[in-house]
């Protein structure tokens, strides 16, 4: 059976979904939860697109084993040297350069002749294989070149040296049967002499679908992202692409490298980082994925699972949440629960994390994985903190007026301030304006319980936006008020990060 390769571009075009910015570190955790996944390659940026983008595809190059690190280059000698710069520590590593193909950008973004656009692509894809042996090649709005030019480019970058060609549905346009009938005619025309590869865009909705007819007809490798998240409507899901592969293997006689397990803590860790919630009828991965509310679907699946389940959800990782820790459970107990959610911490990271899990105890009888999760990520992607949360009093109600008391440690100094406003939430984040002397404004306020019951951990994400930069902040407590106050004071941190990078 052939291997399809997973290109997973979450970190590149999933970045450039509006309000899904990562910083470094988040990058670094995603691209080390991507290996676990077990993902071919992955897209680590756009090195000259800032020098940001260009430190967190060094850093993943530097620091992460175990899949092939790719940088994105537009056709030019500038952007080939920055992505080379970028990724040549990393032991496999591929430069992934693009030019615009269709006559619409030709002429109205490029003015350059079809003539000049092939000797481009031909060229830089040669200057890039000067420089590295991996190199794949996109011709930009694939789905609207006129075929016979298209072929041509493809012709001439693989005479060229690229070993991938990557096809581009940039606009989401194409149809399944259309597109698969494109790939059928380059897989004729260039055999085996590189690798296929489609990137469809979900304009129509179709992205997924697409894949999967490309795939059908021959394509070796489907660029995707986690949630399916990207420019504009996003991208191919990849585990939408991945659990059909999967589950109709007798259909497409393909499969992939991806330990499918991974997918649903992967897919919380993007929606955690990126703050973009999965709708809950979301294939795959939403919240209502594998809940039967029918009777008669009840009934059947009590009988036989098969009835109504074509996926199994332990199959993406979603067990069934045990009762797994309390207020008696120790430091061994804690860290061999960790190991089995497939956390490999730093023992100062477990010694924190230990101690949010015995406060939380404190505050709530029984902990589930999910709990374990939303504490151990609050660590590992720790901010530097300028700012931290010292203590905090509300009082409210139907008959007071909402009050803030705030402790707030600012470089080491604790400040106290007291507001009002016109909720408990309000009150706290005058106090930390004021205490912070800040002025960001508050684009996004979201909060969702993660468990069930009164007691449940609640999750507080925001966004922030300061000076043009728009952060994601992020806290988790018992108390809604508390972690709102974490989710501000986070985001605050982030922006103190962010400065200082520009
Ligand atoms: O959508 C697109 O065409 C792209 C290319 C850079 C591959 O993202
Ligand atoms: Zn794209």
């Amino acid at each position: 059976m052939r291997v399809v390769k997973i290109f997973d571009t979450t970190l590149r075009d999933g970045e450039q979904s509006p309000g899904a910015s990562m910083n470094t570190d988040e990058k670094l955790q995603v691209a080390k939860q991507l290996v676990k996944l077990g993902v071919d390659i992955i897209e680590a940026g756009f090195p000259i697109a800032s020098p940001g983008d260009f430190d967190a595809v060094q850093r993943i190059a530097n620091e992460v084993k175990g899949a092939t690190i790719a940088g994105l280059a537009r056709a030019k000698e500038a952007d080939i040297e920055s992505a080379f710069q970028a990724i040549k520590d990393a032991p496999l590593r591929r430069i992934h350069t693009f030019h615009s193909t269709s006559d619409i950008h030709l002429k109205y973004q490029f003015r350059v002749s079809r003539e000049e656009a092939l000797k481009r692509s031909a060229d830089m894809v040669k200057l890039a294989r000067s420089l590295t042996e991996d190199i794949e090649f996109s011709p930009m709005d694939a789905t609207r070149t006129e075929t016979p030019y298209l072929l041509d480019v493809v012709e001439a970058v693989i005479e060229a040296g690229a070993s991938t060609v990557n096809i581009p549905d940039t606009v989401g346009y194409t149809t399944p049967a259309e597109f698969g009938d494109l790939i059928r005619q380059i897989k004729e025309r260039i055999g085996d002499r590189a690798v296929i590869s489609v990137h469809c865009h979900n304009d129509l909705g179709l992205a997924v679908a697409n894949s999967l007819a490309a795939i059908y007809n021959g394509a070796g490798q489907v660029e995707c992202t986690i949630n399916g998240i990207g420019e504009r409507a996003g991208n191919c899901s990849m585990e939408e692409i991945v659990m059909s592969l999967r589950t109709r293997r007798d259909f497409y006689n393909a499969m992939t490298n991806i330990n499918t397990k991974e997918i649903i803590r992967t897919s919380r860790l993007i929606t955690r980082i990126t703050g973009m919630q999965v709708q809950p009828n979301k294939a795959i991965v939403g919240a209502n994925a594998f809940a039967h509310e029918s009777g008669i679907h009840q009934d059947g699946l009590l009988k036989e699972k098969m009835t109504y389940e074509i996926i199994k959800p332990e199959d993406i990782g979603l067990n069934k949440t045990e009762l797994v820790l309390g207020k008696h459970s120790g430091r061994h107990a804690f860290k061999s629960r960790l190991t089995e959610l497939g956390y490999e911490l730093s023992a100062d990271e477990i010694e924190l994390a230990f101690n949010k899990f015995k406060h939380l105890a404190d505050q709530k009888k029984n902990i589930f994985d999910e709990d374990i999760e939303a504490l151990v990520s609050e660590e590992v992607s720790k901010t530097p903190e300028t700012y931290s949360l010292v203590d905090l009093s509300i009082s409210c109600g139907t008959s007071v007026k909402p009050t803030a008391a705030l402790k707030i440690r600012i470089n080491g100094e604790v400040v106290d301030k007291v507001e009002h406003g016109d909720g408990p939430v309000d009150a706290v984040y005058k106090a930390i304006v004021s205490a912070t002397s800040t002025q960001s404004s508050l684009l996004k306020f979201e909060v969702k319980s993660i468990t069930g019951g009164t007691d449940a951990l609640g999750e507080v994400a925001i966004s922030l936006k300061e000076d043009g930069r728009t952060v994601r902040g992020y806290g988790a407590d018992t108390d809604i008020i508390v972690a709102s106050a974490k989710a501000y004071i986070n985001a605050l941190n982030k922006l103190v990060v962010r400065k200082k990078q520009s």
